[in-house]
């Protein structure tokens, strides 16, 4: 076959496979392959076209931007056409920030060319995950809203565009007699999670992604149906307008959206320079996780109005902006096998071997699939192939599985029959996602993963002892529970052991002597007992004061287990702050194993007696202050304080700490991008302080 031929059939291929994409994107609203390898074949079919002109045809997916208005709603022509966005990528590959970001330093050094300046001014916007829509005001009154469609076309969808609360109907201050403000309708995070249940508590697919949760809100033929779901609204910039002279900057057209009530993201700065704009970007990306809604990188644009004039545009695509998307999280690939690996509460999570892959800065071979429910949900199967995603730090997930490359050999994931550490028996309660190795410490996985967290520095905080110093003393030293670090390590013991020396030997057994003295919360958390995290452990700690008081709680609720209501089981535990049935079940079931009760005995007991020497100074009765008697929930990031701060400083004043908003929380300290748990408060009205609020409440 010669090269034009192979080129010719490579670019039919590609076009089949974009255009089949792009359906199930946008038409049926159930996408098979991941934005990132969308992009990739786009980039391909885009270079094979530049190489090889004779092959653009004009139904090449290059020749257009978006999707097909759908025939239900009617059509609009956008008075101006809404023009799409040249995209940057990073090329993670590449050696040196230079040439990891040269697709963006270029882009940068052809706008000071054409305007022939040393230094220019950028907009710096977040590139948010939604819908692009087009809002015309006449005199001031909202008359038509429509999507993008394909830039030219889009689709009547005013009744529904109404139900968005933050986009306003009318606008403020002086009004000329047309404008149309352009946007993007996203939606947040915490209502993107509240479809997702409601999905699936009524039995139906739930949405993909916040992307695609929205195209569909937003396209419902009933607006009340549109009304029901949380979306939101950011303006970005103004298209047509009659009476109204256009400002002479970006950021001035932001200010005057501002001034006619529209909502402009917080989050966009005026930036100069490549330099810039990559600082900028890398601000964002730490920010970016803590976000209430999902971004998937900077737009970049020029601020300066009359340059965006000398550019122009290219093929629909401004020459005065870019799309600096963060780097592909998402990837497909083949799961090769499925393991199993037990937590340290005996947990036992199934665990995706892959074909390694490269998604989000990192190559990727193993993801996690959570608990059996979830393999069944996705329905996963071992040679499927997986779309695997990867969110900043967070472990990698196998999202779900490309159906149609199903080979016919795949073989369906069966829980193990024993533990595969320890041959214990496995066993899953009714109703529980999750399966569990019965074996406790005496599987070794469980153990080695209960020393660990035994020692970790929000638990018993032993510095200096590590996971590997921790296999090695269970391997070694016959250390069987936490107890045994107290009884069966000394110096000389530790010394002899592989890489250690004297000195560290002696400075970790300075360390485990100074973990003898710790807080009655700490010690709680430290146990490990299933569900219990820091914060509830703090809260028994708290409500109880002393570890019989605890005991004797949880023996006497275990004559409730069975009651009808959830309610009225155990209820002493239950009125602990955020102690629900579950929990509270978990703390029971915890204290009433003897082997529990065995190992914490030997903890506490003083060290003349043969214990382990672990205490606590007595309660201290609560502070009075401002705060007394007043509960407070804390979120966000908040300015010079951590929340460990943060939380002292409520308690000096007499305040209690708790981990959820609930209609009984007096207050919500919200910081930085807030999420959640903001949206919460304010569904339910409780107030929402700020630092300097609550600074002002102390005096
Ligand atoms: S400006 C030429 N600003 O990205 C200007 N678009 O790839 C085009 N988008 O259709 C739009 N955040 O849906 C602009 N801050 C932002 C944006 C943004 C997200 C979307 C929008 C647009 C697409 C273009």
């Amino acid at each position: 076959m010669s090269e034009k031929t192979s080129a010719a059939k490579r670019a039919a291929e590609l076009r089949q496979q974009l255009e089949q994409a792009n359906h199930r994107y946008y038409v049926l609203d159930a996408p098979e392959i991941s934005d990132a390898e969308y992009d990739q074949l786009f980039s391909e079919l885009q270079q094979l076209e530049a190489a090889n002109p004779e092959l653009k045809a004009p139904d090449s997916p290059t020749q257009r931007v978006g999707g097909a208005p759908s025939p239900m709603f009617a059509a609009v022509r956008h008075r101006q056409p809404m023009l799409s966005l040249r995209k940057a990528a990073i090329d993670l590959k590449a050696e040196g920030r230079e040439l990891q970001h040269a697709e963006l330093i270029d882009f940068d050094r052809r706008v000071r060319e054409v305007l022939a300046k040393a230094a220019v001014d950028y907009i710096a916007e977040p590139k948010l995950d939604g819908l692009a829509v087009s809002l015309i005001y006449e005199h001031g009154l909202l008359v038509q809203g429509a999507t993008r469609g394909d830039g030219e076309t889009g689709e009547d969808i005013t009744q529904n565009l109404r139900t968005i609360r933050s986009l306003p109907l009318r606008l403020r201050g002086e009004v000329p007699p047309l404008v149309e403000v352009r946007g993007e309708v996203f939606l947040p995070l915490a209502g993107f999670q509240k479809m997702v249940r409601d999905a699936e508590a009524r039995g139906e697919k739930p949405p993909v992604n916040p992307r695609n949760a929205a195209a569909g809100s937003l396209r419902q033929l009933e607006s009340v149906i549109t009304a029901k779901r949380p979306l939101a609204f950011y303006a970005y910039g103004t298209g047509v307008s009659e009476g109204w002279t256009l400002p002479v900057r970006h950021r001035d057209v932001l200010d005057q959206l501002k001034a006619w009530g529209f909502p402009v993201s917080e989050l966009i700065q005026p930036v100069t320079g490549a330099e810039g704009c990559l600082a900028y970007f890398e601000a964002i990306g730490e920010k970016r996780a803590r976000l209430p809604f999902d971004i998937d990188g900077v737009v970049f644009k020029l601020d300066d109005l009359a340059g965006r004039s000398e550019l122009g545009s290219v093929s629909r695509e401004p020459r005065w902006a870019v799309a600096y998307k963060f780097p592909a999280e998402e990837a497909v690939t083949v799961l090769e096998n499925v393991e199993f690996q037990i937590g340290r509460t005996g947990a036992v999570t199934p665990v995706a071997r892959l074909r390694p892959v490269f998604v989000g800065g990192a190559n990727v071979s193993n993801a996690t699939l959570h608990n059996m429910d979830e393999v069944q949900r996705k329905d996963v199967r071992i040679g499927d192939t997986v779309i695997v995603r990867r969110a900043g730090d967070v472990i990698p997930e196998v999202k779900e599985v490309v159906l149609a490359q199903r080979p016919a050999d795949a073989r369906v994931v069966l829980l193990p029959p024993s533990c595969p550490v320890c041959g214990g028996a496995i066993a899953r309660e009714e109703g529980e996602a999750i399966a569990r190795c019965t074996n406790g410490l005496s599987c070794r996985a469980q153990l080695h993963g209960a020393l660990i967290h035994f020692v970790s520095r929000k638990a018993i905080d032993i510095d200096g002892l590590g996971e590997k110093l921790l296999a090695l003393v269970i391997d070694a030293l016959d250390v069987r529970t936490p107890a045994d670090i107290y009884l069966k390590l000394d110096a000389a013991k530790l010394a002899a052991l592989e890489r250690m020396g004297e000195k560290s030997a002696q400075n970790l057994v300075d360390a485990i002597d100074a973990s003898r003295n710790t807080t009655f919360g700490r010690f709680l958390f430290a146990l490990g007992i299933p569900v219990v995290g820091e914060t509830t452990a703090r809260d028994l700690a708290q409500h109880y004061g002393s570890l019989t008081a605890l005991l004797a709680a949880a023996e006497a609720d275990l004559a409730t287990e069975h009651a009808e209501k959830k309610k009225e089981r155990f209820p002493l535990l239950q009125s602990v702050t955020d102690v629900g049935p579950t929990v509270a079940a978990s703390i029971a079931h915890f204290f009433a194993e003897p082997r529990n009760r065995a190992v914490i005995d030997t903890l506490v007991k003083p060290r003349e007696e043969g214990g382990a020497g672990i205490h606590w100074p007595a309660p201290k009765a609560a502070a009075e202050g401002a705060l007394t008697g007043k509960t407070l929930v804390i979120t966000g990031t908040l300015p010079g304080l951590s929340r460990e701060e943060a939380a002292a400083l409520i308690e000096a004043n007499g305040g209690k700490v708790t981990g959820s908003v609930s209609a009984k929380t007096d207050f919500l300290l919200a910081g930085e991008a807030a999420g959640s748990k903001l949206a919460k408060a304010e569904k339910l009205g409780v107030p929402v302080l700020d630092l300097a609020a609550l600074r002002g409440l102390i005096g």
